[in-house]
């Protein structure tokens, strides 16, 4: 039995809602605590076969965050799948910057390694990450706007993933070794960076956000489709008791 306790407390704020996770069970099993490598997790475990790996991280729904009126908002959410737009120039600036610091707060309290805007449920093309996932380790902190892919290697590496939005599962995905990308830091300058293993993991787990893809879509295996799907279904029942429809944009 899937242990996996959630109360949600609705404050007077239509944009502040909270969840909290009492408690957090793996779907695989009760014995096997949750591999939160993906997005979660800064431990990573290299696992060339598709079995279940126990990992010892895994993410935590903080509830309010000191500092941030941002929730981590949870599949099946429509701003998970929604278009998500180009920053503008006129939208650079400290309202941006804000906003950034904010997602990597929520990130950091989540114990997760990446946070995409629409995550948040802001539709911009905005996206933090630290493949650390250590706020002391701040100098790995990575904030792009309006990324692209200009290059990608045909390698490609099959490792777990999982992500703050799916809480209480995780997959086996593909990703390409490494890519090479283009994109804008918060003072409106370009840059380009190339990332390679864990890396190019987390960059391509957020891109994907960025386009409304989620690791879901991406499961390697019938076996993985299969093991999640009760979990999706937990997910989207417990998003149709509550589907958070209130939430405002805070950009
Ligand atoms: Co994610």
């Amino acid at each position: 039995m899937l242990a996996f306790g959630i109360s949600v407390a609705r404050t007077a704020s239509r944009a502040c809602v909270a969840h909290t996770s009492s408690s957090f069970v793996s779907p695989a099993a009760a014995t096997q605590r949750t591999l939160i490598v993906g997005l979660l997790g800064r431990r990573r475990v290299r696992r060339p076969t598709t079995r279940m790996v126990v990992e010892e991280q895994e993410e935590v729904d903080p509830g309010v965050v000191a500092g941030t009126d941002l929730r981590v908002l949870r599949y099946p959410h429509p701003k998970l799948r929604a278009e998500n737009a180009e920053v503008v120039k006129e939208e650079f600036g400290d309202d941006l910057k804000r906003t950034a610091r904010e997602m990597l707060k929520v990130m950091y309290a989540s114990k997760g390694v990446g946070l995409a805007a629409p995550q948040v449920g802001i539709n911009k093309r905005l996206m933090v990450f630290n493949p650390d996932g250590d706020s002391k380790a701040w100098l790995q902190e990575v904030i792009m706007v309006n990324p692209s892919i200009i290059g990608r290697s045909k390698a490609s590496e099959v490792e777990m993933e999982a992500c703050l939005s799916f809480p209480g599962m995780g997959g086996n995905v593909r990703r390409h070794d490494w890519v090479k990308v283009e994109a804008y830091r918060l003072n409106g300058k370009k840059f380009k960076v190339k990332y390679e293993g864990w890396q190019a993991r987390v960059f391509q787990h957020e891109f994907d956000h960025l386009d409304g893809i989620m690791y879901i879509d991406r499961l390697d295996t019938e076996e993985d489709r299969t093991r999640v799907r009760p979990v999706l279904d937990k997910l989207i029942a417990e998003y149709r008791k509550d589907p958070f429809e209130d939430r405002e944009a805070a950009l």
